[in-house]
């Protein structure tokens, strides 16, 4: 079966000092957790301290984007190469507050998860439909031009090491959680057009979690979905004891 994965999103929150802080009560609390994959994706500069301070754990960390490029004439942004230099497993792409505030289109995403997977980043690629989308009846319309124009255009070997991150976008920050069902809904979507584009075999191993007002106290409800594999988390991430009740859920 798919082994759940538990992302934890910092967005932009934490300095270094605490983020060594957070993984001191953190690592202890989830030492215990064989069940999962666990992964947090703090802010770049933050990066090596949760490196270091996740050394001998088995946390994986995570940057929450990359430019596609491996070095170059990009004021602001960072590479592949370099999240693999300072010890990242992971990455987070396409999120919708990329797409929102800083242009990022499902073009740009396919970019840099191809990139990522070049350097032997696991990506987290994130989809969903925003509230007017879904109001219009138009999410399963949004999920399938994601797909398509995005992580679709992976060859089968890649697409076979990407998690997708369903992330209804009035969901995120909200504490709107879509309904355990709603998201199951998405995620049988989103797993029909794997099967369509992979095959069964592909759609059956695909990992799929969801995002989006995730706390401890809805976790059990969402992982109780067959479909559910796991949850990308913002808020309720940032609180060791918080991350790991929904990590231990
Ligand atoms: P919240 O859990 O704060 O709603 O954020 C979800 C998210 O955007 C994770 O990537």
């Amino acid at each position: 079966m798919r082994r759940p994965l538990m992302a934890g999103n910092w967005k932009m929150y934490k300095t270094a000092a605490e983020t060594a802080a957070f993984f001191e009560k953190f690592n202890p609390q989830v030492a215990n957790a064989t069940h999962c994959d666990i992964v947090i994706c703090p802010p770049f500069p933050n990066l090596a301290a949760a490196v270091e301070a996740t050394r001998g754990t088995r946390i994986g960390i995570g940057g929450q984007n990359l430019y596609w490029a491996k070095e170059g004439a990009f004021t602001g942004e960072v590479s592949g190469p370099m999240l693999v230099g300072v010890g990242a497993q992971w990455v987070i792409i396409g999120h919708s507050e990329r797409r929102q505030y800083f242009g990022e289109t499902d073009e740009t995403v396919l970019k840099r998860t191809v990139a990522a997977l070049e350097e032997g980043l696991y990506p987290i690629v994130c989809v969903g439909e925003r509230l007017e989308e879904r109001e219009a009846g138009q999410t399963e319309t949004v999920l399938v031009r994601q797909f398509r124009d995005g992580i679709g255009g992976l060859s089968p070997e890649q697409f076979a090491r990407i998690a997708i991150a369903y992330e209804p976008v009035w969901a995120i920050g909200t504490g709107k959680t879509a309904t355990p069902e709603m998201a199951a809904e998405a995620h049988r979507s989103l797993r029909a057009q794997v099967e369509a584009r992979y095959g069964k075999g592909a759609a059956e191993l695909a990992r799929v979690l969801y995002g989006g007002s995730v706390k401890p106290d809805n976790i059990k409800g969402l992982m109780a979905q067959v479909e559910i594999d796991g949850v990308l988390v913002g808020g309720a991430s940032l609180e060791a004891a918080s991350f790991a009740s929904i990590v231990n859920f």
